[in-house]
C-alpha cells in the first residue's frame, strides 16, 4: 500500500493541485511517492507500454496496441491506508468524480472499510441428463474425498502456496425443458492470487474420467462459473454529520434503484465505473467480473442494485449515511497477463497491493465511493454541469480545435454552456469558426 509516513512529502503535499500541475510534475510527483524509475515513467507516457512482441503473445491476429489515458484517483483512504488508485478509462469526469467524492468523504470524516467474505471460485461440472440422480449424488459424496484429492494432484504449485480444492458441493437441478433433472457439481477451489480461471478450467476437466467412471453418467460442461459468490467482497461508507437533504436524496436514489431495473441498470453501471477502470489498469479480465456482479445482483429474481444507501439520527441528532456494497470479485494479482504487461505491472506498484484479495477490496471501495459521488450529483445539481464542464476538451478537439485553439475553445463551451444549458460538437464547430474569425481581423 502507499505509505503516508516515509516519503519525502506528505499525502496532501503530494496531492496539493495534483489536477491543475503540469504532466511532468505530476509524473515526479508520483514518482517520489511511488519509487518510480525513469524507464516506468516512459511506460507511462506509453513507450514500450506493451511491445507489439508482448501482444503478440497475449492474442491472435495482432495488428497493433490500443492506447487508453491512465490517470489516478486522488484522496482515497480506505481501511485506514492513503492510496493513490491508478484507473485507465476514456470517459470524461469518471477520475475526477471519483477524486473530489473521496475529497468530500474525507472532509466530512467519513470512514470506508472492506472486507473479503470467501477465498474460493467455482468450477462447474454438468451431467446433463441424469438416469439415477439418487445413485449418482450416492457416488458423488462416496468419492468426493478422492475427487478432491485427485483435483489437488493436478495443481501441486497452488497446493503448496495454501491454495487448491477445498470443497466439491452437488446440485441436483430441474432442467427448463422438463426433461428430468441434470446434476452440477461445484468445485470450490482457493486460487491464492490468480484470478484462477484457466486452473480451475483444467481441474474441472481433468475431474471428468474419474466422475464418468464413478457414476456412469456422461460429463457435459466443465468450466468456471463467473457468478463467484464464495469471493464477495464488501465496503462500507460511514459519514456521521451530513447534510441530512443530500442523505435523503442518496437514499431515495437506492429505492428507486431497488424499485426499478431501469434505474438499476444505470446504478450499476455508476458503480462500474469505479472499478472496471481499475480492473482495466491492472490487466485484469473486467468480463468476467461485470458478469459475475449482474448475475449477483439478479440472483433474487429481479436486477438489484449492487449498492445501498441509508440514512439514520446519529447518537447527536445528527443524520449518518451508511453505504455498502457487496459483490463477488474474483481478480487476480499474479497469471494472466497482470505481471506480464508492462502497464499492468506498474499499476499494481502505483497501488502498492500485495494480494488478489488487497486488490478486490481495494476495487469495491472505489466502486462505492464512485457511486456516491453519482448520485449525490443526481440528487443535488444534476451530472449535466460538471461532466459537460469537463466534456469541453473532447468537443473542442472533435471540433477540429488545433493545440493552441482548445484553451480558448473550452473556455468559451464553459460560458456557453452556462447560459445555453447544453453544448455539443455543432456549437463547438459554430464558437470556434467565431473565433478564428475574429483572431482574422
Ligand atoms: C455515467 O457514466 C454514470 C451515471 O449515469 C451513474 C448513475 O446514474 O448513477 C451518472
Amino acid at each position: 500500500m502507499n505509505k503516508t509516513t516515509t516519503k519525502a512529502c506528505t499525502f496532501e503535499a503530494l496531492l496539493d493541485n495534483f489536477h491543475r500541475i503540469p504532466f511532468e510534475e505530476r509524473q515526479s510527483r508520483l514518482a517520489n511517492w511511488c519509487d518510480l524509475d525513469p524507464q516506468e515513467l516512459q511506460i507511462l507516457k506509453g513507450v514500450n507500454a506493451l511491445p507489439v512482441e508482448t501482444a503478440e503473445h497475449f492474442i491472435e491476429n495482432v495488428i497493433g496496441v490500443f492506447p487508453l489515458p491512465m490517470g489516478v484517483a486522488t484522496y482515497f483512504h480506505i481501511d485506514g491506508r492513503d492510496l493513490l488508485i491508478p484507473m485507465a478509462v476514456e470517459e470524461t469526469s469518471i477520475i475526477a468524480a471519483v477524486s473530489a467524492t473521496a475529497k468530500w468523504v474525507r472532509r466530512l470524516g467519513g470512514v470506508v472499510t472492506t472486507r473479503a467474505l470467501g477465498r474460493l471460485i467455482i468450477g462447474q461440472i454438468q451431467i446433463p441428463r441424469v438416469n439415477q440422480v439418487d445413485f449418482t449424488l450416492q457416488q458423488l459424496n462416496f468419492h468426493k474425498e478422492r475427487f478432491i484429492a485427485e483435483a489437488n494432484l493436478l495443481i501441486p504449485g497452488l497446493v503448496s502456496r495454501g491454495g487448491g480444492v477445498k470443497d466439491l458441493e452437488f446440485r441436483a437441478l430441474d432442467r427448463e425443458d422438463g426433461q428430468g433433472q441434470m446434476l452440477v457439481i461445484h468445485v470450490m477451489c482457493d486460487p491464492c492470487d490468480a484470478m484462477g480461471a484457466n486452473l480451475i478450467n483444467q481441474v474441472c476437466e481433468g475431474l471428468k474420467p474419474s466422475i464418468e467412471e464413478a457414476t456412469h453418467e456422461k460429463v457435459g460442461l466443465c468450466i468456471l462459473s463467473n457468478l463467484v459468490d464464495g469471493k464477495l467482497v464488501t465496503s462500507q461508507v460511514v459519514i456521521d454529520n451530513i447534510d441530512p437533504e443530500i442523505a435523503l436524496g442518496i437514499e431515495e436514489a437506492t429505492q428507486f434503484a431497488k424499485t426499478d431495473p431501469y434505474r438499476a441498470a444505470t446504478h450499476n453501471k455508476g458503480v462500474l465505473n469505479g472499478i472496471d477502470p481499475i480492473l482495466i489498469a491492472t490487466g485484469n479480465d473486467w468480463r468476467a467480473v461485470e458478469a459475475g456482479i449482474h448475475a449477483y445482483v439478479s440472483l433474487s429474481g429481479k436486477y438489484q442494485p449492487i449498492t445501498e444507501w441509508k440514512c439514520e439520527k446519529n447518537e447527536y441528532g445528527g443524520t449518518r449515511l451508511v453505504g455498502e456494497f457487496t459483490a463477488p470479485l474474483a481478480v487476480g494479482t499474479v497469471g494472466g497477463v497482470t505481471m506480464l504487461h508492462p502497464t499492468a505491472k506498474l499499476a499494481l506498484k502505483i497501488l502498492g497491493v500485495k494480494s488478489s484479495e488487497e486488490l478486490a477490496r481495494i476495487c469495491a471501495a472505489v466502486g462505492l465511493i464512485q457511486n456516491l459521488g453519482a448520485l449525490k450529483a443526481l440528487a443535488t445539481v444534476g451530472i449535466v454541469k460538471g461532466h459537460m464542464r469537463l466534456h469541453t476538451a473532447n468537443l473542442a478537439i472533435a471540433a477540429g480545435a488545433s493545440e493552441s485553439e482548445i484553451p480558448r475553445l473550452k473556455e468559451e463551451l464553459a460560458q456557453a454552456l452556462a447560459r445555453e444549458k447544453k453544448i455539443n460538437v455543432t456549437r463547438a464547430k459554430q464558437i470556434l469558426d467565431a473565433l478564428r474569425q475574429t483572431e482574422k481581423h
